[in-house]
């Protein structure tokens, strides 16, 4: 089992001085499939982790701001933006969105995996991430709808399904417009090399420009 007593802070910065201490340098695959054709703008990235995403979006002329809790995973991806030259484009911040999140609207809010084993409030993070969506912008979340077979932990809320991930964004028919809104099937591989399917929740929401 997880440390279910660890503050947030303290086992995210366990987790990346320890577990996760490498990035593949890709961008997430749904982000590589949506974004490459918006034209660039202002993005925000929850959970930004070593920066792949944001670094990416940044590559294609975005200007785009990681924020995570882990001040080590938060220096890691400065330094990686500042090694490929765009760090005037991607910039990060260590914050804990549970408490402080980032003032201002942007034209792409995005949240991948962005879920913990100690306590996050993800709902009410996700519903605060939609409404920093500019008018005409979109807010792209993907999650792990179920646990891998392998974990033996779990997280601080339910996993999320389609239709509670609509309801943490306050989607309505009003103001946004579902682009995607599914469950699909992702081929993995557990720690000891075995394909196996995983299920990711997709949403990705437009806000209507009279919104
Ligand atoms: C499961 S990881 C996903 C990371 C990355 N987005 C990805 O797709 O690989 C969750 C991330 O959320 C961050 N995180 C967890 N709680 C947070 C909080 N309250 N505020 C900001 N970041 C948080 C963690 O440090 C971690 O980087």
């Amino acid at each position: 089992m997880q440390d279910q007593a660890a503050t947030p802070d303290a086992f995210w910065e366990e987790f990346y001085q320890t577990k996760r201490t490498t990035s593949t340098g890709q961008p997430s695959k749904t982000l590589a499939r949506f974004a490459t054709d918006l034209p660039p703008g202002t993005a925000l990235d929850l959970g930004s982790s070593h920066g792949d995403d944001v670094i990416w979006l940044a590559s294609l002329g975005w200007q785009a701001l990681g924020v995570d809790i882990s001040p080590v995973a938060v220096g890691r991806a400065a330094r990686r933006a500042e090694e490929q030259d765009l760090s005037d484009r991607a910039r990060f911040e260590a914050r804990d969105l549970s408490v402080d999140f980032p003032a201002g609207q942007f034209d792409l809010v995005t949240a991948f995996y962005f879920q913990s084993p100690v306590h996050l409030p993800r709902a009410e993070i996700v519903g605060r991430a939609a409404r920093a969506v500019a008018p005409g912008g979109h807010l792209l979340v993907v999650a792990h709808g179920a646990p891998p077979p392998w974990a033996n932990h779990s997280q601080s809320e339910p996993f999320p399904t389609v239709e509670s991930e609509l309801a943490a964004a306050g989607y309505n028919p009003t103001d946004w417009t579902v682009v995607e809104a599914k469950l699909v099937d992702r081929p993995a591989k557990t720690p000891s090399g075995d394909q196996v399917t995983l299920q990711d929740t997709i949403i990705i929401l437009r806000r209507n420009s009279a919104g």
